[in-house]
Formats: C-alpha cells, structure tokens, sequence
C-alpha cells in the first residue's frame, strides 16, 4: 500500500493532556502502530545532554539529531515501549523534567524538526498509525484522516504529572511541576516553527476531569463511528 493510504490519526496537545496514554490505548484498540514523536525529542535532549553539548547551539545539536540513532523496541512481557538511544535503554532517563525541559528546548531549533522529519513519517505503516505530539496534524501529517487536539487544564495537567512522577519514586513538588508546564507550554506554543497549536481540521477534546476511559471512547468514535445499522 502507498504510504499516502495508510490511515492515519494524530494526536496533538500540550504536556501532561494524557495524549501519551490514550494515543497508545487508542493503538491498541485499532491494531496500529504508535509513534511517540516527544521521546524522539526527548532522545536528541538526552543525546545532546551526554555530549555535553550546549543546547542552544543549533549547528552542534543538530549534528546530534541527525547522528543519534533512536529506536523503540515492545517489550515482550507486555508494559512500556523500550526507547533505545545509541544502543542504551534510555526510556526512564528521558521520562524526566530535566529531560523534558531540554527537549522542549531543541525542538524550538528549525534544523533538528527537520532532520527528524523523515524518521516520523516512516512510522506510517499497515495498518495504520497514531502519531502523539504537537505538531503530527498539522506538519508531519497534515493529510491525516484524523485528527485531534487534547488539551486540559494546566492544574490538572500538574496534578497528573505529579501523581506519575511520584509513582516513579521521582521528587518533585506540586508548583514546581505546574510553573514548569505553564513555562513549557508557552515555549512550545510560541516558537515560530511548528508551535503549539491545533490543525484548522483537528477535533477538540478537554480531558480536564473526564476519566482515560471516556477520553479513549470519544477519541476511537472519531475513527469507528457507530454504524446506524448496529
Ligand atoms: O510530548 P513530550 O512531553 O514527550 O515532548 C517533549 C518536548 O518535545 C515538548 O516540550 C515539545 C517537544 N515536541 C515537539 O516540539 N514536537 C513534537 N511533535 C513532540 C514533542
């Protein structure tokens, strides 16, 4: 199949939306595949972060998109996709708010969206691809035949990240997380390349106090609808 007719459904929002968890429970349900395109950031962060790079410096961290080989592998006992960056399982050190915040960073950098355009679109594979991030819908895959945009308050979104966080046995407070996703978010929204901000065609869904379940079900009935005849 041409890889044009692959269907496709994105799903963009900002940090902490859940888009992570549903996207990849809404992959499960429809059989496709899932791309993750925040832990491709969040690799080239990590990579840059190793060398020692400073990541403000575009022609280094560029380099190091384009070099830094970034691979997911499915566990075979079930739970998290491993993230392998240059042969090292990385997928609990890019999971942190370090990690995050020098993703957030290098993404604003026009040369490392570029060198990593390719590599997302290769994702889009028979079946069928779910492709999370912030700007899937209106960039990598502006033909998608679905597309939605998650959002949900910046309390809730902390509060969210704070209880997964936790879980992780990670130190953070409350206010912490929830000064740094509002200055994530306002960095993401306004850079000038590829920001923040949902496809003219996307869906709008706030999760703010709905459970996953009800987020999952409003996200599969966009590409399921209920037949009349059922
Ligand atoms: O979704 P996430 O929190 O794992 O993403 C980490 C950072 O990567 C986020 O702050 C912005 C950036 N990002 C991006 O610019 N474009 C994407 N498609 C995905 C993530």
């Amino acid at each position: 199949m041409s890889p044009n007719l692959i269907p496709v459904l994105t799903i963009d929002g900002p940090s902490g939306s859940g888009k992570g968890t549903i996207a990849s429970r809404v992959a499960d349900a429809l059989g496709w595949h899932l791309l993750d395109s925040g832990a491709l950031y969040r690799a080239v962060g990590f990579a840059a972060g190793m060398e020692g790079l400073d990541l403000s410096d575009a022609d280094a961290v560029t380099r190091c998109a384009q070099t830094t080989r970034i691979s997911f592998r499915d566990p075979k006992d079930g739970g998290e996709t491993r993230v392998i960056i240059n042969g090292l399982d990385a997928t609990d050190d890019i999971r942190t708010e370090t990690c995050g915040a020098a993703a957030s960073a290098i993404a604003a950098i026009p040369s490392v969206r570029a060198a990593l355009f390719d590599k997302q679109r290769s994702f889009r594979k028979a079946p069928g691809l779910v492709a999370d991030g912030r700007d899937m819908g209106t960039v990598i895959f502006p033909d998608a035949g679905h597309k939605v945009f998650l959002t949900a308050s910046a309390e809730e979104r902390a509060r969210r990240r704070y209880k997964q966080l936790k879980e992780k046995g990670l130190g953070v407070t409350l206010a912490a997380l929830l000064r740094e996703i509002q200055a994530r978010d306002l960095r993401d929204a306004e850079r000038p390349v590829a920001p923040l901000k949902p496809a003219a065609d996307a869906v709008l869904i706030d999760s703010t106090g709905m459970p996953i379940d009800a987020v999952v079900a409003a996200v599969l009935v966009l590409v399921r609808p209920p037949r009349a005849d059922r």
